[in-house]
Formats: C-alpha cells, structure tokens, sequence
C-alpha cells in the first residue's frame, strides 16, 4: 500500500465529473486499499479518487467503525428533512464550513469485491457519503455555503494555499503522527 498525494482546491481535477467503472479489478482494489491508507494517515473520515488525482468512480468512508468503499456509488433516495453540519475536507485543509445536506440517504454501490449493495445512513455517515460522491461529481462542499460564507470560506483558503505549490499536498510524517486533528474532514 502507499500514501496518495492529496490534490487540494485549485487543481483541476477536483473539478471533473469521474467515470464509472466497468468492472472492479484487482487494481482497483489496489487503489481503494491506498485511499484507505491515504484517509488515514491524513486522518479523513472520507476520501474520494480525484482527491489523489484520479477519475475513476470510487470513494472510501470510515464512520463510526464502518468502513467501506463505495464504487459507482448512486443516491436512490433522499430524505426531505436537511440536517445542518460542520464539514471540512482533506482538500481543503483548515477551512470548516456549515452544510444542509438530507439526514438520511439511501446508497446502491458496489463494494470492494465488486459485489453491489445498498446502505441507508444516516447522521455523520449519511453527511460523509453525499460529501464523498459530491467529490466524485466534481462537487465540492464549499459549494453548498451561502455567496457570504463561501467568499469567507475562500479568503480563508487565499491564506492557506501557498502550503501547496502545485495544489499538491504531501502528507509529511509530522502530519501523520500528529494527535491534535481535526476529525471532520472528509
Ligand atoms: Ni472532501
């Protein structure tokens, strides 16, 4: 297994709509073991392909001791009732902003054996998989926010990415060893 380099805002990648896969091979599952891997060491809660970089149609979630991937991940229904929460995201380091999102989703995916399932979440796992395939639409959760806290959202973000030359970020070792995280970023 290997760290990913992450992407961070401002790399075009992060922008582009990813495509299904046709069938999960065994370098696929080489891929979702790294973005495993890559979610940890940057200690993620969530982590989609074009956030390493990539356009396949995959993401992880690790939530309340469920972990799995989610391959061609669709939304086959949501609730009606939004539920307000912090979020923040590996690519966007340090900035944190409130997202409505439904409570509830339903989700067909494949796993990592490329068998197909369906999970209902809810709470912080439904918020981090509509994060995740947000990822995989080319959406990002700043783009929920209103124009105010969006603009705030991306002043802050002005201060921040010069860490990232390239709007690429290397998990150093500090990074990986580091115990005061925050654990929302997905
Ligand atoms: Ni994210």
């Amino acid at each position: 297994m290997s760290i990913l380099r992450i992407h961070v805002l401002g790399s075009p990648v992060l922008r582009q709509v990813t495509k299904e896969i046709a069938s999960v091979t065994d370098e696929h599952r080489q891929f979702i073991d790294d973005l495993f891997e890559t979610m940890y060491a940057a200690h993620g809660i969530g982590l989609a392909a074009p956030q390493v970089g990539r356009t396949e149609r995959i993401a992880v979630v690790d939530v309340d001791d469920q972990a799995f991937a989610l391959v061609n991940p669709v939304i086959v229904s949501d609730d009606k009732t939004l539920a307000k929460g912090e979020e923040g995201c590996l690519s966007i380091p340090d900035v944190y902003g409130d997202v409505a999102r439904p409570e509830r989703v339903k989700v067909r995916a494949l796993d990592r054996d490329g068998n197909p399932f369906e999970i209902e979440a809810e709470g912080l796992l439904a918020r981090c998989i509509q994060h995740e395939i947000d990822h995989l639409d080319g959406r990002m959760f700043i783009d929920h926010l209103s124009v105010l806290r969006r603009k705030a959202a991306l002043a802050k973000w002005a201060t921040i990415k010069g860490k990232y030359p390239g709007y690429i970020r290397t998990l150093n070792a500090d990074e990986v060893a580091e115990h005061h995280h925050r654990d929302e970023e997905l």
